[in-house]
């Protein structure tokens, strides 16, 4: 490890100890007061209660069960997931447990659509299906509360937008933070001048992802397809697949890791990584997808069956102002004290907002200004804005969630269309590109990464992504690269499970 300087340790220290004041004890009381008046709202007339279904409840899900079934003013009346141990062991006894009703148990979200008594879907399935079942549910007449990323590719995310608005249905984005009242509070004192002129945000996602198993394809010559991962007999693979090809299983945990494959998932930039580029991208106050963008990483550390960098630097270019995103699934010193959190540059000073709730203010000599640390309640937020059918109500509409997930895409796109390369060229390209000087700073601080866990930058080949130029508003690529980039923004759909055009959501 590189030894912190003295300025380094004392703002981290400073951000730790603020952290830590948030976590053990304002921002839960907070959360739990504004819970509290939140509930005193909730109206307990069963005529106004919500129908609610939850679609997938193995991780994720089971939050959205336990909102949910915590509310006087909603229902959760049934549970859809492919895997039927999670809907019988997640679904349906944990809302008979916490309500003393069983719900209704489905594995077919189609089957589950017919219900014409369910008000509200919401939807913590793995990526590749957020769009189709966000799409088909606002066409069968219910609100929808849809997990990040909003989308597995860019156009996904237009197009519920498109279904939204044109069945004018209430959809709440995933992104919970943008409830919390700490940071909420922290965007408006960035955004009305409280650290200066703002040009740069560094988002980053500094969590350990070690290897995800072997790649079964060395052992397959020499024992045939035996050697295949097992889907567990519980899951209709068919269903689980939807939108995304059927294909052997190559990854040894089935649920969760899907996250490391492309098929399915988008890497640690479209998982934990979406959270902080949503952050980002507000704080910077951009609201289109920006003229450019780059990225360069790639799976350093281990070799193993995920396809998704676990080391990644992606550069957004909104001309006067740069979004910096670091990925990195290594162990690593955190960066001004975050390991998951957007660090905002200003010309008075500078922000860092942790991962959920609020962050912190210093001045330009690293001094705590002030702090933000109060929790809120996203579901919450999504209720009243079901009940008022006003879209201005909601915390994260599915507009915000489509640009802030299609950030991440178009950098996955970049990275995907890359070559490989020595690090040394990284650097010169880095160097006599139109980057800014903050991004050699920042594969300075990779290379030290590198070496802290005991690997030589000058033995390691990162691919180097196209450089690509956007048009923002249209949503597409333009000029070089684009003939390859553009088709990248959508995907091939499976028969049955192709997820509707723009045009066809009328
Ligand atoms: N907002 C947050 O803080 C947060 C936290 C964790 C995960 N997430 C998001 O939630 C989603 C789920 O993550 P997870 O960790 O629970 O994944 P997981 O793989 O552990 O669980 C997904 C569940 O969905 C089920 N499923 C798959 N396809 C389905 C379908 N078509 N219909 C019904 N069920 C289906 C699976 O069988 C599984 O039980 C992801 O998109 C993830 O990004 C959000």
């Amino acid at each position: 490890m590189t030894k912190p300087t003295r300025r380094e340790f004392l703002e981290n220290s400073l951000f730790a100890a603020a952290a830590a004041a948030m976590v053990g004890g304002n921002a839960s009381r907070a959360a739990r007061a504004d819970e509290a008046a939140e509930a005193d709202k909730q109206s307990t007339s069963p005529s106004e209660r919500l129908r609610v279904a939850v679609v997938g409840v193995r991780g994720r899900g089971t939050e959205h069960v336990g909102k949910f079934t915590g509310r006087k003013d909603t229902e959760v009346v049934a549970i859809c997931d492919v895997d039927g141990y999670f809907a019988y062991k997640n679904g349906l006894l944990a809302v008979e447990n916490a309500t003393g009703k069983r719900p209704a148990i489905y594995q077919d979200i189609r089957k589950l659509l017919e219900d014409k008594s369910i008000d509200v879907i919401s939807i913590a399935t793995p990526n590749h299906w957020h769009a189709l079942a966000a799409i088909w549910a606002i066409q069968a007449g219910k609100d929808v509360y849809v997990e990040k990323p909003v989308s597995h590719n860019v156009s996904e995310g237009r197009r519920i937008v498109d279904a939204a608005r044109n069945h004018k249905k209430i959809c709440q984005t995933g992104t919970q933070s943008r409830s919390s009242v700490g940071t909420r509070e922290l965007m408006q004192f960035i955004h009305s001048g409280g650290i200066g002129d703002v040009k740069l945000a560094r988002g980053l996602c500094y969590k350990s992802r070690p290897s995800i198993g072997p790649k079964l394809d060395y052992f397959r010559p020499l024992v045939g397809s035996r050697l295949d991962y097992a889907v567990p007999e519980s899951v209709n693979y068919d269903l689980w697949c939807g939108p995304a090809p059927v294909k052997p299983v190559t990854r040894r945990q089935f649920h969760y890791d899907w996250h490391w494959q492309w098929d399915y998932g988008n890497g640690d930039l479209g998982n934990q990584g979406i959270h902080q580029m949503d952050l980002a991208r507000w704080g910077l106050q951009v609201s289109d997808l920006g003229q450019g963008v780059l990225s360069y990483g790639g799976r350093v550390g281990y070799e193993d069956s995920g396809e998704t960098a676990n080391t990644q630097v992606s550069i957004h270019d909104y001309g006067d102002k740069t979004l910096v995103f670091e990925v990195r699934g290594l162990p690593t010193e955190g960066y001004k004290g975050a390991h998951v959190g957007v660090v905002f540059h200003g010309s008075q000073g500078y922000a860092v907002m942790g991962s959920y709730e609020g962050g912190a203010v210093f001045d330009g000599d690293g001094n705590l200004v002030k702090k933000f640390d109060q929790g809120g309640d996203h579901f919450a937020n999504f209720v009243k804005a079901v009940r008022s059918r006003d879209i201005n109500d909601l915390h994260a509409d599915i507009e915000q969630g489509h640009l802030s997930s299609a950030l991440c895409h178009l950098a996955n796109v970049s990275y995907r269309l890359g070559e490989m390369v020595p690090a040394g060229e990284v650097q010169k390209r880095l160097e006599s590109g139109t980057c800014k000087d903050e991004c050699v700073e920042t594969f300075d601080r990779v290379k030290q990464h590198f070496v802290a866990n005991k690997i030589n930058p000058d033995s390691v080949r990162l691919q180097f992504g196209a450089a690509l130029t956007i048009d923002g508003k249209a949503e597409t690529f333009t000029g070089a690269g684009s003939d390859k980039a553009n088709p990248m923004l959508t995907r091939e759909y499976r028969k049955g499970f192709e997820v509707p055009a723009s045009k066809d959501l009328v």
